[in-house]
């Protein structure tokens, strides 16, 4: 099973190639679905250059010989891809599962289409549906953070990653925020982004043009916003 899951994510990665033009300037998402796009497209020797979102996508996209430029050299992205942790119908997001949610959402909100690659167990009715919503908060803000965070029903927790705290490539923690079905996402992304000290969430609302969902049965739907 997860080996199949894992071929869906090379198709799908593969699948969304047709979506890069030689010369675009790409967004390099980060995790298991956005690596199997980076992979396919250092395959295709498609010539581009690409913006990553995490030291781990600026990595491998070197690896593979793909030209890593930053955003200051080329803030204007023509397609950004990259992985979603849930999707729900309106094709908001939450993400950050990876502890990448910061620069992705910058890399996302810098690029003309943003396309999601989603394997489609991360399809929910409501995000929140999977129990956790990352925030990354300035470590001297954490306690402060933690108990605004609660006081709006969430239930965070620093995350922890081989027994200490998992850093990001920001140097910030990420509370993982116990949450249920979440009603209005554009209206606790406000409440959370208005405590000091956070510097994002995992919540990425009406920013998607696109999703690409590996189904099990081996197609892939594309899913465009109503
Ligand atoms: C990284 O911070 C995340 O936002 C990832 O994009 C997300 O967790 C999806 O990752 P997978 O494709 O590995 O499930």
């Amino acid at each position: 099973m997860e080996q199949n899951g894992q071929d869906h994510l090379e198709a799908l990665g593969r699948y969304a190639l047709r979506f890069a033009r030689p010369g675009d300037v790409i967004g390099l998402g980060t995790g298991r679905a956005a690596s199997a796009f980076i992979n396919a497209l250092g395959a295709s020797l498609i010539q581009v250059r690409g913006v990553p979102t995490s030291r781990a996508s600026e990595d491998l996209g070197r690896s593979l010989g793909i030209e890593v430029v930053s955003l200051a050299d080329a803030p204007k992205i023509d397609t950004d891809f990259d992985g979603a942790d849930e999707v729900d119908p309106r094709l908001n997001l939450i993400k950050g599962y990876g502890g990448a949610l910061v620069r992705e959402k910058i890399v996302a909100a810098s690029s003309r289409r943003f396309i999601v690659l989603v394997g489609e167990e991360k399809l929910v009715k409501r995000l929140g549906a999977r129990g956790t919503l990352p925030v990354e908060v300035v470590p001297f803000g954490v306690p402060l953070a933690a108990r605004k965070i609660a006081a709006l029903g969430l239930k965070p927790k620093v995350r922890q990653q081989d027994g200490i705290d998992f850093v990001t490539d920001n140097g910030n923690l990420i509370l993982d925020c116990g949450v249920k079905d979440i009603r209005n996402p554009a209206r606790l992304d406000r409440e959370l982004l208005s405590i000091p000290g956070v510097v994002g969430t995992g919540l990425f609302v009406g920013m998607a043009s696109m999703v690409l969902v590996a189904r099990s049965s081996g197609k892939i739907e594309t899913l465009r916003p109503r």
